[in-house]
């Protein structure tokens, strides 16, 4: 497993990651399969980990991925990265943004006691939100960062410019935004090689479309012939494209099967060249 550094001033973590949002949405495996899934992730060298407090059923039980993740992380908690989203309410299992300064304060103590730290390793601020002013919702996560509750603070879901807006604020070390092979606006809105430019980490989130589009990859016969060519799955096929596209990026992918993130982590070792990355773009259809 190839390792990078989490943005110009993060820890080294794994190429490919494990989001933790289908362990704890609806359709959940029971738990022991969950951490059979965090099991094996460790066992095949992923130390990088993405929750958030709203990765849960409803807003009753806030914390709830993060609860799994710090039982299934016991006794590695020091060898891994967890990067956390936050600005997401759960009313009723609606998916509602939330970026004001009082809920994102609320949101990180939360975070730090469901994880049981005194600090989260990579906070991220899930959108903007049309009520408050960017800047003040990225303003408190940096607040909270001075006051020794967060380590490193990133964004998601943003184009370059609310990146540097964010930037003008303090120091972005992650943007954390979906790139599939028929989602790929981050290659042409500039976001991809901006955070290349700037050593920030790029995370790549539901980098096969969720578990609708997963089951798509392989109907994708140019792309699933380019993988048996190079003897990977088509699913190791486009994480390694998108791990060996720019030297900041890194793959999360979801799995609620211990068999997928072991496929997926196998990503993680492949070298492709300028050449087979550009091999295997000719292999997806455009959209
Ligand atoms: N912060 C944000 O804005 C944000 C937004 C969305 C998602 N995320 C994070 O990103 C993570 C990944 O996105 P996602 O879960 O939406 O979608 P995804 O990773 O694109 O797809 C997950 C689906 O792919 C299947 N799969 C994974 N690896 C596989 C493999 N090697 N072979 C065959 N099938 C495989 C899984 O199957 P099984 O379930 O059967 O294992 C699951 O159905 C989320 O879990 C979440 O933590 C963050």
């Amino acid at each position: 497993m190839k390792m990078r550094q989490l943005g110009p001033e993060g820890p080294q973590v794994s190429v490919v990651g494990l989001g933790g949002m289908l362990l704890s949405i609806t359709g959940r495996p029971p738990e022991d399969q969950s951490l059979r899934v965090i099991d094996s992730a460790l066992d095949f060298g992923v130390t990088l980990f993405e929750t958030s407090d709203a990765y849960a059923l409803d807003d009753s039980e806030l914390g709830h991925n993060e609860r799994l993740l710090t039982r299934g992380l016991e006794g590695q908690r020091d060898k891994v990265t967890l990067v956390t989203t936050v600005g997401l309410r759960r009313p009723g299992g609606a998916w509602c943004v939330d970026s004001s300064p009082e809920y994102l304060t609320e949101s990180v103590e939360r975070c730090l006691r469901n994880q049981a730290v005194s600090a989260l390793d990579v906070a991220l601020l899930y959108s903007s939100d049309k009520k408050i002013p960017y800047e003040e919702s990225v303003g408190t996560l940096f607040r909270l960062k001075e006051q020794g509750k967060i380590k490193h603070v990133g964004i998601c879901n943003a184009d370059v410019p609310l990146i540097q807006r964010a930037e003008a604020v303090g120091p972005i070390q992650v943007v954390q935004n979906r790139w599939h092979p028929l989602a790929r606006e981050v290659e042409k809105n500039g976001v991809l090689d901006y955070c290349a430019q700037t050593g920030k980490a790029f995370l790549a989130y539901s980098p096969f479309g969720g578990t609708l589009g997963a089951p798509t990859l392989t109907t994708l016969g140019k792309l699933s012939d380019q993988a048996r060519r190079r003897r990977l799955s088509p699913y190791q096929l486009v994480l390694a494209w998108m791990i060996n596209k720019t030297p900041t990026t890194f793959a999360i992918s979801g799995a609620r099967r211990a068999e997928s993130i072991e496929d997926s982590a196998g990503a993680g070792s492949v070298e492709f060249d300028a050449d087979a990355v550009r091999a295997v773009e000719n292999t997806i259809p455009t959209v």
